[in-house]
């Protein structure tokens, strides 16, 4: 009954302006019917008070509609808030419905799927988009993962990038409960690993590249022996006046001394040839063998007895063989170092259950009591000849972390130290007899 326009009109008008839609109306009248009452609340009002009317009772509704408004406003900012942080955050993040219908995704997501569809994916069962890429197939797999354990699930995936480099992915999945036996939604979260993943290659890398720095002393000494003998027969044959008899004596020393420095480079060349980091199967026994042979140039002539004791029967493992060797060579190189003059390094393969233990026994120094939880740190070292980075164990600790194992440490000083390297063990190939 206002002037102009009447406060139904001037609700509607209020309620279709932004910077007055949410400003809350009133009503305040002698029209006191329901169907005056209803079209206040359809124009737009929140609520309705009729003349005549108790002033304390208009001032209490006042003052419930300022406090619900106030609640709004904090609601929106709050909402606001967390749209941000999960827009903005680094990882990949989604939500599945328990039918795996994609509920939501945000924008990071898109750009891990690097421009691979301008199609809307949220309201689609996940099957429909695996064309589109396999992140998709990905998620699916977590989610089933989910399911079997009932709890937080995590894989590692690749996916190759438009520039055609490798993405390593974390991808984690979780359920969401409303109860605690009803499983409202799946929440997948993808996390960007590829510069942790180059790092690690990196360190890994230049840990290997020192191992064979340390060991380049013993090899360089190895292979001059048979040099110098080579160098002495030639001159004594180029003299001439050697007997026949002599003469074939001599070359037989040669070809002898070739034949040393052959495979001590072929020894060298097993570990230090880059390669491909693709697991494979591989015999436990073989391969500590080869590392063995390698750390015995380390030993030189020194009175350390190097000794290895193979498991009885073939022992299978599945991984990077390259980074197994690594563990060992690591281990054996720290026992060598820790024998002052004389001594024993003893590496032995054994089965246990479904592993292998593989133990590398030295009778050196052994390891103080304070020392023994900060070994495994990296750059911790007690060599101080610049000998030591400090990175042997803690590389080798991170192997073992990768092949799923683990690696136990008993010491004593003056006596001695065992390093034990437990690996799930793998089938052996099949049809193969399995060397050992
Ligand atoms: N077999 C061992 N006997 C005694 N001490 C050891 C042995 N292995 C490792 N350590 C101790 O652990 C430290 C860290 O080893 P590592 O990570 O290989 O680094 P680095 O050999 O370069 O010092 C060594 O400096 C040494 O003090
Ligand atoms: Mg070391």
């Amino acid at each position: 009954m206002m002037p102009t326009v009447d406060g139904l009109e001037l609700c509607r008008q209020l309620r279709l302006q932004e910077a007055t839609r949410t400003v809350p109306v009133l009503f305040l009248t002698a029209k006191d019917d329901l169907a005056d009452k209803i079209k206040g609340f359809q124009a737009g009002g929140d609520d309705y008070i009729t003349k005549p009317f108790i002033i304390s009772e208009l001032l209490a509704r006042l003052q419930a509609h300022l406090r619900i408004q106030r609640l709004k406003r904090e609601l929106a900012l709050s909402e606001e808030r967390y749209r941000l942080l999960i827009e903005n955050s680094p990882d990949g993040i989604l939500l599945l419905s328990p039918q795996l219908e994609l509920l939501y995704h945000n924008n990071r997501f898109i750009e891990i799927l690097k421009g691979q569809t301008q199609e809307p994916l949220t309201g689609r069962v996940l099957q429909t988009l695996f064309p589109i890429s396999d992140l998709f197939c990905e998620i699916s797999a977590i989610v089933e993962r989910v399911k079997a354990a009932g709890g937080p699930a995590m894989k590692e995936a690749q996916i190759t990038a438009s520039n055609h480099r490798t993405v390593y992915l974390e991808v984690l999945g979780m359920p969401i409960r409303i109860r605690p036996d009803q499983v409202a939604m799946f929440q997948v979260v993808f996390r960007d690993i590829t510069q942790r993943k180059r790092m690690e290659e990196a360190l890994l890398q230049a840990e290997k590249i020192n191992a064979l720095g340390i060991l380049t002393a013993g090899i360089a000494h190895e292979i001059n022996n048979p040099l110098t003998g080579i160098s002495n027969a030639i001159q004594i044959l180029q003299r001439g006046n050697v007997a026949r008899k002599r003469q074939d004596e001599l070359f037989a020393l040669v070809l002898d001394h070739i034949e040393r420095i052959v495979r001590i480079v072929k020894d060298l060349r097993t570990f230090s040839q880059p390669h491909e980091s693709t697991p494979a199967l591989f015999s436990a026994n073989e391969a500590v063998a080869e590392m063995v042979s390698l750390a015995r140039y380390q030993v030189g002539r020194a009175k350390i007895d190097l000794e290895t004791r193979p498991s009885p029967e073939p022992l299978f493992l599945f991984g990077d063989r390259h980074q197994f060797q690594q563990v060992i060579l690591n281990l054996v190189v720290n026992a060598i170092q820790a024998i002052k003059e004389t001594g024993k390094v003893t590496v032995s393969l054994q089965r246990q259950g479904g592993n292998v233990l593989i133990t590398v026994e030295d009778t050196g120094m052994g390891i103080p009591a304070n020392q023994m939880t900060r070994i495994f740190d990296p750059f911790f070292t007690t060599k101080r000849d610049w000998k030591g980075t400090g990175l042997g164990l803690a590389v080798a600790y991170r192997i073992v972390q990768l092949f799923k194992g683990t690696l136990t440490v008993q010491s004593t000083v003056g006596v001695g130290s065992r390093f034990m390297v437990t690996l799930p063990l793998h089938p052996p190939p099949p049809g193969g007899q399995g060397s050992t």
